[in-house]
């Protein structure tokens, strides 16, 4: 967790022509503590139903939740084919612009007619309902019309970040137990094309049960190919009819699994389910951004592969008919005012990004903002970490020329959708803070017995009524859903996982995780997956891994690691191969920003790794990129603290 941030600076009061306008007013809250259950069931109303639900919710059985029971729909209709129906055709879906400058506008017509080739290219391929799809692809416009053709069909995506390896993949497609994989031969990142299909060889030579795999062509490199498993996008998709008949699936119908880290090893598969899913997150996508179909550019600068691509590049977007941006690459290709220069080219109303990437804006300085027309702006988002209120307010300043409310959304990927944040018509804004719980959800601060705490008390931010948009379990393993989220203070009360206070006015402020997982730009990763991965490597004997306070990414990862044979090479090179070999293991966005040789670990008498006090050690320290500590540095370092120690 990190320290209490500043409470007492400048507050913003909602613009009054935003306010006037607002989609969501004040009442929002009022009519939500009446009746929770009307009030979702209303911003259920706003998708298109085949058949109505019965029950609101069935919690009968808690911690398995069901919602609009009985309700019938196609998530891919709904964000699709109606807009079409009702004469929108012809309005942009999504402005997509890939690295190279390279662009493709995509109209809901169109987007219609990809989404139903798709849809018969799987159902040619055997694939069915219920069927697990693999989509590891770069931010091209294929992985949109690939999740909503497995929606059409009702077959459940499986989206892995391009960013993780062979065997991060591999086992993901195991443990969802997909039969096929929609992939590319590459995609473009900092200038020059990566390839991705490589590392799909790797993955399903590795696994059992894959039967197809689908390659889109982006960067034209070449690939090993697999007559009997192999198959072009652009030979299979491009031939099929743009006719296909959704079909309705249940409420509860599985919509998609995205996994993601936990505190031991093994990522979580978090399943997602149809109807509850998209109503919460179409309604907060609309409330949360004020968003105005009509008129509004919106983008989220985040990556399909996340929860938040999913959520608010995809389902929310298309279910509310935004017109959206796309972009395939890196703020900083080919220079650092890319970013700006998109906002200018396609005239983006609303910018929805992570405050990691607005604390790097800071470092490269005002002046490459500055240098852009950025004034069709009217609203900005905040995700994926606590935004410290010197980045809020310059990213108010620098970006929202001191006039766009900020709206800093606490959720995560099981919450599907967002939780607390503040309402851009109605709330005056507090930098540092999500404030306060969205209409219709319930949140507190708890001590470790569950007992509120408020008027400034630092404890747990736990979750006490259930969600549309809540995950359903965890992919095959219903006891650990059980145990991670809904035991700590009983079946009815959901642990997040992260610490908070709620001050005298009744805001909350996030302050990082409780657990063993840190947050490094915004992404989760596992303590433990990182130390498995260090002592996979045979020069390791043990490793502890930390996430330590940083500037830009919120937190860095540091690895402590004890080696094997006493002698063996501790200097710089072996520090720089046990960083690649987590990168290849794990993934780029797992590569420890320091390791340090120890002798020893600090251990309590149960033998438990002291993270904390290794977590002083990293963060008080100046450490170089690749410093070694010897016995006597660190050990007595260590010592030192112990009897602050349980
Ligand atoms: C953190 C991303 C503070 C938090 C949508 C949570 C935040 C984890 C915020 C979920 C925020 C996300 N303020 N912390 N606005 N948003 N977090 O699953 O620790 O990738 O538990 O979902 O990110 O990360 P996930």
């Amino acid at each position: 967790m990190s320290e209490t941030p500043q409470v007492d600076g400048p507050t913003f009061a909602p613009p009054e022509d935003l306010a006037a306008q607002a989609n969501l007013g004040p009442d929002a809250y009022e009519e939500a503590a009446r009746d929770r259950l009307g009030f979702w069931a209303s911003a259920a109303e706003r998708l298109t139903w085949t058949q109505k639900w019965d029950t609101v919710l069935d919690w009968s059985n808690p911690p398995f939740a069901k919602w609009f029971l009985g309700g019938t729909l196609n998530v891919a209709y709904n964000c699709v084919d109606r807009h079409v129906e009702a004469g929108h055709g012809d309005q942009v879906a999504y402005h997509w612009e890939g690295e190279p400058g390279d662009t493709r506008t995509i109209t809901y017509a169109q987007l219609k007619d990809e989404v139903c080739k798709a849809a018969n290219a799987l159902t040619e391929m055997g694939v069915q309902a219920g069927d697990r799809v693999a989509i590891y692809l770069p931010m091209i416009p294929e992985a949109v019309i690939s999740m909503l053709a497995c929606a059409r069909i009702g077959a459940v995506h499986m989206v892995v970040f391009g960013g993780f390896s062979a065997d991060a993949l591999a086992s993901r497609i195991t443990d969802a137990g997909a039969q096929v994989v929609i992939t590319s031969d590459g995609g473009y990142r900092r200038g020059a094309p990566s390839a991705l299909k490589p590392a799909v060889d790797e993955a399903v030579s590795r696994t059992e049960g894959v039967r197809k795999v689908l390659v889109v062509q982006r960067t034209e490199q070449d690939v090993d190919w697999d007559d009997s498993r192999d198959l072009w996008w652009h030979d299979v998709v491009d031939r099929q009819s743009t006719e296909h008949e959704a079909q309705s699936f249940d409420a509860e119908h599985p919509l998609y699994i995205m996994y993601t880290s936990g505190t031991t090893a093994k990522p979580k598969g978090i399943l997602h389910t149809s109807g509850g899913y998209l109503a919460q997150v179409s309604f907060t996508h609309w409330a949360s951004f004020d968003l105005k179909a009509d008129t509004d550019v919106f983008w989220t600068a985040a990556d399909v592969g996340w929860v938040t691509g999913h959520s608010y590049i995809v389902y929310g977007p298309l279910s509310n008919r935004a017109t959206s941006v796309m972009y395939e690459g890196t703020p900083e290709t080919p220079h650092r005012g890319r970013w700006f220069e998109l906002i200018q080219k396609y005239g983006v109303t609303i910018l929805y990004t992570a405050p990691t990437v607005i604390r790097t804006f800071m470092k490269w300085g005002d002046e490459i903002p500055a240098g852009f027309d950025l004034s069709t702006l009217r609203l900005l988002g905040s995700v994926g970490e606590p935004i410290n209120p010197e980045a809020w307010l310059w990213y108010h300043r620098n970006v929202g020329g001191g006039r766009c409310p900020i709206v800093d959304t606490w959720w995560q990927t099981e919450t599907g959708g967002h939780m607390i944040n503040p309402l851009p018509g109605v709330t005056t804004l507090v930098p540092g803070s999500a404030q306060r719980p969205f209409p219709g959800i319930s949140a507190k601060v708890v001590d470790d017995e569950g007992k509120e705490l408020e008027n400034d008390s630092t404890g747990l931010l736990v979750l006490t009524e259930p969600w549309p948009s809540m995950l359903r379990t965890i992919w095959g393993d219903d006891d650990r859903y059980v145990d991670t989220y809904w035991s700590r203070f009983g079946k009815n009360t959901y642990f997040a996982g992260d610490g908070a206070k709620k001050d005298a006015d009744g805001h909350i402020w996030l302050l990082g995780r409780v657990d063993d997982v840190m947050n490094v730009s915004g992404h989760r990763i596992s303590t433990t997956e990182v130390e498995s991965s260090l002592v996979g490597h045979p020069a390791v004997a043990e490793a502890a891994v930390v996430g330590a306070t940083d500037p830009t990414t919120g937190q860095g990862i540091v690895a402590f690691v004890i080696l094997r044979e006493s002698g063996t090479d501790s200097g710089d090179e072996l520090v720089q191969t046990l960083r690649t070999h987590v990168a290849r293991d794990i993934g780029p966005i797992a590569k420890p920003r320091q390791i340090m040789v120890v002798q020893e670990l600090p251990k309590t008498r149960s033998g438990k790794i002291m993270r904390r006090l290794l977590r002083d050690i990293a963060e008080n320290r100046e450490l170089g990129d690749v410093t070694t500590l010897t016995d006597s540095s660190v050990m007595n370092m260590i010592k030192d603290k112990l009897p602050a120690a349980p």
